[in-house]
């Protein structure tokens, strides 16, 4: 039996404990946060682990966890950065044929003149995010100038403080009447999609972020060959070993609107039969390559 420290949503562990332990992968969760964690005595609470799964999210904990646990991870430290820098990864998306939406990465502080060329040089509706955090956080839809100039005027605020580290934002061409896929890639191979969904058909038309955390459900589905293509070719360009290739296609364009290489794991069946396979076949290639 391989050991595998779990570090990722709860609901994920839950989810993926059962199927990977009749792979021969006893998946252990470990909590890392919200606790005291002693630095100068060899912290003994944590189990005896052969691989990681997802480098922690909150990287100051993830770095003591780390030395604590040493082992290999199922993306690692540089593939977390990677992917949470969005504007890196549609960099290199970009460079490498691929579309994506358009996009001006915004560097505090701005003078206002090139402020308003950024506005000017993207289709209207745009949008407004920021370039590293998650879940539909401070997403919003721009269609005039004094909204853009109040919504940056909030950045401002709250880039500012020099704790928040991130002085950049993202403003993006609005993707009108797309389907919202987020497709898994493991280890360069597809192993399924989800589409994300408005709970109710009310919302069709009235709201257009589907995030699973708010509004919007997560519903199986097969994705045409040109979309598989796409999603393997990004995952391998970028070397991420088990990611969400999150995909925006309407009629015209299939785009890649960002990666996440913290992907919550959904339900075994929204997937192919083959997705547990592939994941345990990758912790064991973690654990021989270390
Ligand atoms: N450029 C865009 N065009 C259309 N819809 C978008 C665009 N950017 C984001 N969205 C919508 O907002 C959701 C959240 O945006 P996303 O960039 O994926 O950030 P997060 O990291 O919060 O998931 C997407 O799933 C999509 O529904
Ligand atoms: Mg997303």
């Amino acid at each position: 039996m391989l050991n595998l420290a779990v570090v990722t949503h709860r609901e994920t562990f839950e989810t993926m404990k059962g199927p990977l332990k009749r792979r021969g992968v006893l998946a252990k969760y470990i909590d890392a946060y919200g606790k005291a964690i002693p630095i100068s005595e060899r912290y003994t609470e944590f189990p005896d682990v052969d691989v990681g799964f997802v480098y922690p999210s909150r990287l100051m904990e993830g770095g003591v966890i780390d030395s604590f646990l040493e082992v290999p991870w199922v993306n690692g430290l540089e593939s977390v950065l990677l992917s949470r820098n969005k504007g890196r990864v549609l960099a290199i998306l970009e460079k490498n044929g691929f579309d994506i939406p358009s996009t001006i990465m915004i560097s505090n502080p701005i003078s206002e003149e090139e402020l308003i060329e950024a506005y000017e040089n993207v289709q209207k509706p745009m949008v407004i995010k920021p370039n590293s955090a998650t879940r539909g956080l401070g997403i919003v839809l721009i269609n005039d100038v004094d909204s853009f100039e109040g919504v940056v005027d909030y950045i401002k605020l709250v880039q500012d403080r020099e704790e928040t580290g991130d002085r950049s934002f993202l403003v993006q061409e609005y993707i009108p009447d797309a389907r919202d896929y987020r497709v898994m890639v493991i280890d360069g191979e597809y192993v399924g999609a989800v589409e994300r969904r408005f709970k109710d058909n009310y919302s069709d038309g009235k709201k257009w972020k589907r995030n699973v955390h708010r509004d919007a459900v997560a519903i199986g589905v097969e994705m045409p060959e040109s979309i598989i293509k796409i999603a393997e070719d990004a995952a391998s360009l970028l070397g991420i070993n088990y990611v969400g290739i999150d995909i925006l296609a309407n009629e015209e364009r299939i785009v890649i609107s960002e990666t996440n290489a913290r992907p919550t794991i959904d339900k075994e069946e929204k997937y192919l039969p083959c997705f547990y396979d592939k994941l345990a076949a990758l912790i064991e290639k973690m654990n021989k390559c270390y």
